[in-house]
């Protein structure tokens, strides 16, 4: 039996109002929301890296100037998610430990390696893409303050999908190895953003409840499925082929068949062995570390302030 005051706490769930930080809720439901948000904070931190590897590298200045923005962007996302986690009374300290710690996860899609400027276009194409199939829906989760924050990073990640697609089209029309490069991007990037969904549904442990809650809206599948629906024909539009012998129209559903991603490879990535987590994790270490000098300054100099004060 539930207790009253969880049931009317689902009641309000159910009639579609928002939570507020200083409402009451269900500790599971505040858990749970630190978990997913601060994860999806750490994952815009993290995603950083894979992109600002390629700053310095690309092609024209403009196409500087737009990977610089797309990445300043990834790191005000993060910061916005992280505000919203503190309303859950966590602070940011104790997010950058468990980050640093292994405790915390962030998105199993940024340990893997930009080889070429072509995994640029690939990652706005495919990854943020699939972010924004994710992430459309949780504009409308059940806890505000993550469902206000999703409002504006939305639409920035449209801009990052276009940006990606943009880069990918201009080299197919370019010359037959920039085309190559393109299709080598799509073979790299293909599984590990299908992956980006999470595991099946049958191995979603935390679906049923979030669902409940209404902090997701749709299963893991559901989302890849449509994810799949859409990107295929943009796949086709620039001349690629989707590396996926499986992948087929079926008509009777409206949308396409297509393979088992590497679930052995997903759990290994997310347990921490996938090719660049440890690089990863040691250069958000290492920004900690290096940032110590400051943290100090700013503690030595309120403290300063506040013996003033009371003197
Ligand atoms: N990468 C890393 N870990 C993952 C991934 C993934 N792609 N998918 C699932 N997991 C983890 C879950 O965090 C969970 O582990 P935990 O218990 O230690 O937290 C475990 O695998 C089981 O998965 P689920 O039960 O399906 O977990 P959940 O209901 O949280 O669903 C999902 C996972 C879909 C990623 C959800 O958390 C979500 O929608 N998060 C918000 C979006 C987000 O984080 N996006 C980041 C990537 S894109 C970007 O923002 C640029």
């Amino acid at each position: 039996e539930m207790d009253p005051v969880e049931r009317a706490f689902q009641e309000r769930i159910d009639a579609g109002q928002k939570i507020e930080p200083k409402e009451w809720m269900p500790e599971g439901y505040r858990k749970t929301l630190v978990r997913q948000i601060s994860q999806h904070a750490h994952s815009e931190i993290v995603g950083q890296l894979p992109e600002g590897n390629w700053i310095t590298r690309a092609p024209t200045l403009e196409r500087k100037a737009i990977l610089l923005a797309k990445v300043q962007d990834e790191a005000g996302h993060g910061l916005y998610l992280y505000c919203a986690a503190e309303t859950l009374g966590i602070s940011r300290d104790e997010m950058y430990a468990q980050l640093h710690s292994g405790k915390a996860k962030y998105s199993s899609i940024f340990n893997y390696p930009t080889l070429t400027w072509a995994d640029i276009g690939a990652i706005g194409w495919l990854v943020d893409g699939a972010a924004i199939m994710n992430q459309v829906p949780l504009q409308r989760c059940s806890y505000g303050p993550y469902a206000r924050a999703m409002v504006r990073i939305c639409k920035e990640e449209s801009f990052h999908q276009r940006q990606g697609y943009d880069v990918l089209m201009k080299m197919v029309k370019g010359t037959p190895a920039q085309k190559a490069m393109v299709q080598d991007a799509l073979n790299r990037w293909w599984w590990p953003s299908l992956m980006m969904f999470g595991p099946s549904d049958d191995a979603s442990v935390h679906s049923a409840q979030s669902m409940a809650w209404k902090i997701k809206q749709n299963s893991n599948d559901e989302l890849r499925q449509k994810f799949v629906d859409q990107t295929v024909p943009q796949a086709k539009y620039l001349g690629l082929t989707v590396p996926d012998p499986d992948l087929k129209w079926n008509e009777e559903k409206g949308g396409y068949d297509f393979g088992e991603p590497d679930w052995e490879e997903f759990f290994n990535v997310i347990a921490g062995n996938g090719p660049c987590n440890a690089e990863r994790l040691n250069a958000r270490k290492k920004a900690w570390d290096d940032g110590a000098w400051f943290r100090d300054g700013l503690t030595a100099h309120a403290e300063k302030v506040s013996d003033r004060r009371t003197a």
